[in-house]
This record gives structure tokens, sequence and C-alpha cells, in this order.
């Protein structure tokens, strides 16, 4: 690999700021193969040399792949000035530049893939591709009797445009969140309707949009796969952790099945 300098090679594996590591490197912390090196700007080999600091072996990564179970409240950005971004929950990520690929919304649970490979996202996000994405919803009001059909033949939403045919299953009827201000005092619990909804496109807010042009409303939301990526069923909302390398081959030979 191409030679570069022990400062960039430390900041771009989030050991601090330039001046920063200047200062560590002038107090003997990194070693290089071993030997203490105080010249931050000398250069090194980021796969061949060993490069310690305190003691910790920081090794190169040149790309990262991160699955999230993303939770609600968090915004699918880089940066936000409101809210808590996907990005701030990374905290053993050593890339500056990851970024989430593809959104969902702040309500929205579930699958996110972030990492710092942009040709990679774009495949997968690319609209000639169809990807698949496989969501979990629960929905208020009375499904159409013909909804699998009309989601099959795709929907119009309400701006007029036509959705790709969508897979839609019904998996039964399910307790839903009492909104108390909503809630008729008489009425007790609601009840609404769990489904799994398969779509190939990612317009914003598809999967609430489809259900409303179908005049219901999906009140949780979470998505459980993105092509051949799914969920890790032991990733508790907010928890993540890097692919492995089968899901990364899988994700990268573009067999998006
Ligand atoms: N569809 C939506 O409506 N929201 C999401 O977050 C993802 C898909």
């Amino acid at each position: 690999m191409a030679q570069m300098r022990l400062d960039k090679f430390l900041g771009e594996m989030g050991v601090g700021t330039r001046t920063q590591i200047k200062e560590i490197a002038r107090k003997g912390r990194v070693l290089v193969n071993g030997r203490t090196e105080k010249k931050s700007d000398r250069k090194i080999d980021p796969e061949a040399d060993r490069i310690q600091v305190d003691g910790r072996e920081i090794s190169y990564a040149a790309w990262e792949y991160y699955m999230l179970n993303k939770p609600q409240g968090v915004v699918s950005a880089t940066e936000d000035g409101l809210h808590q971004t996907v990005i701030d929950l990374l905290t053993e990520a050593k890339r500056k530049n990851l970024f989430p690929v593809g959104r969902l919304d702040i309500d929205t649970e579930g699958l996110l893939l972030i990492t710092n490979d942009g040709d990679l996202a774009h495949r997968l996000l690319s609209p000639k591709k169809h990807v698949d994405k496989v969501y979990y919803a629960k929905v208020e009001g009375a499904l159409p009797a013909d909804s699998v059909r009309q989601m099959e033949l795709g929907i119009t939403l309400e701006d007029g445009t036509k959705t790709l045919p969508a897979k839609l299953e019904i998996l039964g009827p399910v307790p839903l969140p009492r909104v108390q201000e909503e809630t008729d005092a008489k009425s007790g619990a609601s009840v609404g309707t769990e489904i799994r909804l398969t779509i190939r496109e990612g317009r914003f807010h598809q999967v609430k949009r489809m259900f409303e042009a179908l005049g219901c409303r999906v009140v949780f939301l979470k998505r459980l796969s993105m092509g051949t990526l799914r969920l890790d069923e032991h990733l508790l909302p907010g928890q993540y952790r890097p692919l492995t390398e089968e899901e990364l081959e899988k994700l990268k030979s573009g067999n998006t099945e």
C-alpha cells in the first residue's frame, strides 16, 4: 500500500486531530514497529507497519460497514442541529466519513447500513437496481379486502406517482399503542393489523404513503431487510455491529435477492 504520513493515518483512524497527534507523538506515546516515534509527520505504510498508541494497536481500515438497529428519535443523517444522528450512535467506528445508506424516518426503527463505501451505497440505492426492502408495520384502520392485490398492482400515491408492485403479507390483528388524546374513553384498546411489506423502491415516506392511499395509517414501522442484508435480531434498538465477511460478500456480489 502507498505510504502516508503517520499523523494522517492516525487522524483517519480517529485517534485525534493533527495537533493532538503531534503532541501525543512528542510525548513518546506512539510506537512504529515497536520503536518510539516522536515525529508525527514521518511516512508509514499503513498495511505493513505496526502502529501503537498508548500500547493499543491501531489497525488500518479503509472501509467500514456496520449494521445498526436504528431506534426511534434518531435521524438518518451525518449531522443535525437538533437531534442525535445515527452516526452519533457508532461510538467505536474508526472512520470519520461514514454515512447511512438511505434514510429511515425519525420514528422508524430497524435495519440501517452505515458505511463509507460510496460505490456500494450507490449500487444499493440506485432506482434501477430495484433492491428489495422488507418492512414490518402496525397499521391502524381497516385494510381494504383487496389490499394485497392493490399492492401487487402498484399504488397511486397522493401526488399521482405510481409505485412499483409491492408484496403485502397480512400477519393478523395486533393491539395498537394507545394515543391518549385520540382514544375514546369507552372504546378500550384499539386493534390494528400487523403486516409485512416488500417494496423495491425508496420513495420519501413510501410505506406510510402507500397505506395512506389505502385509507389506513402506519403507527409503527421497522425495516427488516435490504437486499440480502437482514437485521440481526440480537441487536436491540440503538445497537450495532460490523457486517460479517459473508454479509459483505453477498452485498458486494451484486446479487440483491
Ligand atoms: N417508508 C416510510 O414511510 N418510512 C420509512 O422510514 C421507510 C420507508
